[in-house]
């Protein structure tokens, strides 16, 4: 699966998000090495910090599958991820990052490109 149809089923996804305070619906698809995708979409709450990006539910619904960082190769998104998702981007050592530009293209981003000089817990 590439870029494009990985963004293409982002973009399918939004159509679920659950963003009734913004409207601003979002979608997200991961691609794990083994060939399974998984779809999220923005989940949003009156107390509005609680709200969730559609990056974090396609990764929290890879994880409650088993998937652990380094098995997901790629994301696509309709939304230049968020800073916060770039760390969630970070932990989970994507190879690739994909979103789709206001003029249509596709972009495509290490996640090191999107989040320079990055943090990890140091180690115990
Ligand atoms: N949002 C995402 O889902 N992903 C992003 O990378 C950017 C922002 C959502 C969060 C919130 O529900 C809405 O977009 C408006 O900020």
């Amino acid at each position: 699966m590439n870029g494009e149809e990985l963004v293409e089923r982002a973009e399918a996804a939004a159509e679920r998000a659950y963003a009734p305070y913004s409207n601003y619906l979002v979608g997200a698809a991961v691609l794990a090495r083994d060939g399974r995708v998984f779809e999220g979409v923005n989940v949003e709450n009156a107390a509005y910090p609680l709200g969730i990006c559609a990056e974090q539910t396609a990764i929290a619904k890879a994880a409650s599958e088993g998937i652990r960082p380094g098995e997901l190769e790629a994301i696509g998104s309709t939304a230049s991820p968020c800073g916060g998702c770039r760390q969630w981007l970070h932990e989970w050592r994507f190879e690739h990052v994909f979103f789709r530009n206001a003029d249509g293209t596709i972009a495509e981003y290490a996640p090191a490109d999107l989040l320079p000089d990055t943090w990890d817990l140091p180690e115990a």
